[in-house]
């Protein structure tokens, strides 16, 4: 189905009543337009004829046309206008809604700017589409059919005289503004590559400023607002310069009327009134040519508009349909199967449009099974895939079809709001959103629903309350970029807050004692098994210490799984990472507790 039959089906149809109130509205505009110069020449005919009063009722009738169309004119405008107001509406929601659907995958290579751009800038040019634009389409057409009809009737000679030289400005208009919306559109992606700019510097300040890069990151920045100043003086000069075009162009137009016209009144062959009706009749043609440009203009971006609108809208979600129900329970927590899974993560090509693979990938050939209940440590170093395979499980990516299954059923056939659902996941990279840590914490929760009890358990259970004590508010300190930076370690324990927080089925933690001290680890340690009993974990660290107290561990190296035990079992088999980082932790363990005995302890908040 055509772009257009869908936008009209989805978005505009149903205020097809506003548009014919509309439209009944604006036909009454044109014709009390048209009625105007008819009364005029009624007026002047009849003052020719020494008929006052009847002159006196024709000018009475062009006051009251004239009110008449201040009225009709608004109405029919509110009419055209506000679905526009809706229609940018309903497309800025859905466009919203579709973005929360996306994966991970889509953001990996769309930039922020782009998105931004789409939700602001083309959602207004729809506006104007759907308002200004559709509203000037019946305009511009009605305006000329009736008035160059009327002329005609008239004298069809002088009509086409003084119509002439208004084509050949509608002519030069409508090339000015074809090239005005190049330049428009060249600002429109200009703008987007300067708030990705602006982004980009904001949140990289501090390495720029660390590595003295910030005259280049400001340079960079002139130079992009440079370009944007270029294009918008050239629309600028476009303006000033056509008008005046324009206004020439008129007045040839009622030189002709009146030269040719006034001639021939001296010969008879019109009269007076016509010839005043003429005056009229010529400026609005003018008008609506005038008209015709800015409706091709913004009939043309809203168009393009809608189209870059719709790539995002149809941008597909990559994932199949899925909507099986996660299957019923009968242990705590779901059992997990992983089959010879392979995933590589996709990589940005410069300058091809498309997203290639990576060389190596990030996860090969990796069969795994967890029992429902179990918690499962995994172990790896840097880079050996630890927080894809998370990834994949939480299907912030989608593994290949078939690789993971939950009780059984394919992963990739699970309702994912349902999945989601039953998992509490941290990641690496712990977000918090700019409000209260309480709000946080109870992520989900809606304010009326929050269980600040389960809250506080749950902030105690992350060791966070010296942290808090240390907050001005506590629990409702403002954190995030609008309020206190919290430390990656207390960033880390409000995510791990925030699973607790959750009834899950499925606990997935991706280091998250990453950044504590050793009294703190243990506490962490103990609250984490504690709270993974009854649920599916998957506890990801390279501390040794979390995973040793797993059911099992698996051994991740390179992406591939070298090794499945126990941790006796592990370093009896002498399996590699582990053996080695196990004593390289141990005697660093050692030398810390040694440390520690010397010297007073360091509060956790300032090593933090
Ligand atoms: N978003 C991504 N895009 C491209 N490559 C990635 C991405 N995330 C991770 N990788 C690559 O995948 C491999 C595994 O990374 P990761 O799963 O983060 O390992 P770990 O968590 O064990 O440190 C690494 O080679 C890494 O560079
Ligand atoms: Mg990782």
């Amino acid at each position: 189905m055509g772009t257009f039959q869908r936008f009209w089906r989805n978005y505009c149809a149903r205020h097809l009543r506003s548009y014919l109130a509309g439209f009944a509205f604006l036909a009454a505009t044109t014709l009390l337009t048209v009625g105007i110069p008819v009364f005029v020449e009624q007026a002047v005919n009849a003052m020719e004829a020494h008929a006052p009063s009847d002159a006196v009722a024709w000018a009475i009738a062009v006051v009251v046309a004239g009110l008449g169309i201040m009225v009709v004119r608004t109405l029919s405008r509110i009419l055209f206008f506000n679905p526009g107001r809706e229609v940018e509406y309903d497309l800025k929601n859905d466009l919203f809604a579709h973005l929360t659907t996306m994966p991970r995958r889509y953001f990996d290579k769309v930039r922020p700017g782009e998105i931004v751009s789409r939700g602001t800038n083309d959602a207004s040019s729809v506006r104007a589409l759907v308002g200004f634009g559709s509203l000037q389409v019946f305009n511009v057409v009605l305006s000329l059919v009736f008035t160059i009809g009327q002329m005609l009737i008239s004298d069809a000679l002088l009509t086409l005289l003084c119509i002439l030289p208004l084509f050949v400005g509608a002519w030069i208009l409508i090339s000015a503004i074809r090239r005005m919306f190049v330049l428009v559109r060249r600002q429109q992606e200009q703008i987007a590559t300067l708030s990705d700019r602006i982004l980009e510097t904001y949140n990289g300040a501090t390495v720029l400023n660390a590595f003295n890069a910030m005259p280049g990151a400001t340079e960079r920045f002139t130079q992009a607002n440079d370009a944007l100043l270029e294009s918008a003086l050239g629309v600028v000069s476009i303006q000033s310069w056509l008008l005046p075009i324009v206004t020439v162009v008129g007045s040839v137009s009622m030189v002709i009327v009146l030269y040719a016209g006034g001639t021939m009144v001296v010969e008879h062959g019109l009269t007076k009134g016509e010839l005043a009706a003429f005056t009229i009749y010529i400026r609005n043609v003018a008008g609506a040519l005038f008209g015709l440009g800015w409706m091709l203009n913004a009939v043309q971006r809203g168009w393009i508009s809608l189209g870059r609108m719709y790539e995002v809208l149809d941008a597909p979600t990559g994932r199949p349909p899925c909507d099986a129900p996660l299957p019923a329970r009968a242990a705590p927590g779901y059992a997990l199967s992983v089959r010879d899974l392979t995933f590589r993560h996709p990589v940005l090509r410069e300058g091809a449009d498309g997203a290639g693979e990576s060389g190596r990938p990030a996860l090969e050939g990796v069969s795994f099974d967890v029992a429902a209940g179990e918690v499962v440590g995994v172990f790896g170093l840097t880079g050996s895939g630890k927080s894809t395979l998370l990834d994949l499980v939480a299907r912030v990516y989608d593994a290949p079809a078939g690789t993971i299954q939950v009780a059984g059923a394919p992963l990739e056939t699970i309702d994912i709001r349902a999945w989601w659902g039953a998992l509490a996941y941290v990641p690496q990279d712990a977000f918090l959103f700019s409000q209260t840590l309480r709000e946080n914490i109870a992520l989900a929760a809606a304010a009326g629903e929050r269980d600040d009890d389960r809250v506080a358990a749950a902030a105690a259970d992350a060791a966070l309350s010296d942290d808090l004590a240390a907050l001005p508010d506590g629990l409702d300190t403002v954190v995030g970029e609008r309020g206190i930076t919290l430390s990656g370690g207390q960033r880390q324990r409000s995510a791990l807050a925030r699973a607790f927080y959750r009834r899950f089925d499925v606990l997935l933690l991706d280091d998250v004692l990453s950044a504590v001290d050793h009294a703190t680890e243990r506490r962490l340690i103990d609250a984490i098994y504690r709270r993974a009993a009854g649920a599916t974990a998957l506890v990801v660290s390279h501390r040794i210490s979390v995973l040793r107290r797993a059911h099992r561990i698996l051994v991740l190296d390179r992406g591939r799984l070298v090794a499945t035990g126990t941790h006796e079992e592990l370093l009896a088999r002498g399996v590699e990472p582990y053996c080695r980082v196990h004593k390289l932790q141990q005697a660093r363990d050692r030398d810390e507790a040694e440390e520690r005995a010397a010297q007073p302890a360091p509060s956790e908040v300032a090593r933090g």
